[in-house]
């Protein structure tokens, strides 16, 4: 893959692990980093070998939002609205079929809790502060928060947290239903890696439409997801990994799947 002035990629077999890395400023979304993290889920759509991707943050942050130090008086809307679509990542990480699993190994606040909200499994360190302080600057959540929120833990709390701008801890986060696990900090990254490997070994097809159904679900009636899953299911049905999927059960062995 290639490199970028504010991201570390590092590529493993089949996994990509993606820290943000402006660790003084608690990895805030700088213009930069905004622009490289479009430029690695854009770059991330051509590398067919990675089947996953982890991400967190450099230091004491998993991403402490927009960056702050940044903000200048408004320009025009045309000049805003050029401005946010060039460096909307957002887009291009919401389409991204490999699954994304945030490593919370600190403050995810503002745009920081919506890039841990854009992921799919959320992993929090017992570190982890998780909160949309939007409102105490003057705006609302640009990155998906208002949307995200509710859909995770219900138009209640998320009004709440969203009205009141608060920090919440990871375990209050947890009992929530906004993040799925918290492990003790030093135990972060084996935890997710552990994941990330239990993931990768399955039928890479299998996983990759699994997301698909699910993502693509959600913004569906039932019997709409129903009629996306059905669709995926019998692809599924034409694939090699299936008659490994099965031969593997009857010989007793672990399959090798080829994701084909
Ligand atoms: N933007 C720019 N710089 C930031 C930053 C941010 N969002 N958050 C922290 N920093 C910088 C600090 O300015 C400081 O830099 P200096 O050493 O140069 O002063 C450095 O990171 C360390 O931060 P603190 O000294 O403040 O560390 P702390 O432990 O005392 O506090 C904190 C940590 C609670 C996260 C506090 O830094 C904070 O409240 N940051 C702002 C968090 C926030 O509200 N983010 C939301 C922004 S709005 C948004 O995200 C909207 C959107 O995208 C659409």
């Amino acid at each position: 893959m290639p490199t970028y002035e504010t991201l570390l990629v590092e590529q493993r077999p089949h996994l990509a692990y993606v820290t943000l890395n402006r660790p003084t400023a608690l990895n805030a979304l700088s213009t930069g980093l905004r622009r490289d993290l479009k430029q690695f889920f854009t770059d991330l759509q051509g590398a067919r070998e990675i089947r996953l991707v982890i991400l967190t943050g450099a230091g004491r942050a998993f991403c402490a939002g927009a960056d702050i130090k940044e903000w200048r008086e408004s320009s025009s809307v045309t000049d805003n609205r050029d401005g946010r679509q060039q460096l909307n990542f957002w887009d291009a990480m919401s389409r991204c079929e490999q699954p994304i699993i945030a490593a919370i190994n600190g403050y995810a606040l503002g745009g920081g809790c919506e890039l841990a909200m854009c992921c799919d499994i959320r992993i929090a360190s017992d570190q982890a502060q998780l909160g949309l302080t939007e409102v105490t600057l003057g705006i609302i959540p640009g990155g998906g928060g208002t949307q995200r929120l509710p859909r995770l833990i219900g138009r209640g709390k998320a009004l709440e947290l969203i009205l009141t701008g608060k920090r919440i801890d990871a375990h209050e986060a947890f009992r929530l239903g906004l993040v799925e696990e918290v492990v003790p900090h030093a135990q972060l990254m084996s935890t997710v890696e552990t994941l990330a490997q239990t993931i990768i070994s399955r039928a890479p097809l299998a996983v990759k439409y699994a997301k698909e159904a699910i993502v693509r679900g959600l913004e569906l009636p039932l019997e709409a997801g129903l009629k996306v899953e059905a669709e995926l299911y019998t692809l599924l049905r034409t694939t090699e990994d299936r008659m490994e999927g099965a031969r593997a059960f009857k010989e007793k062995r672990p399959p090798q799947f080829k994701g084909r």
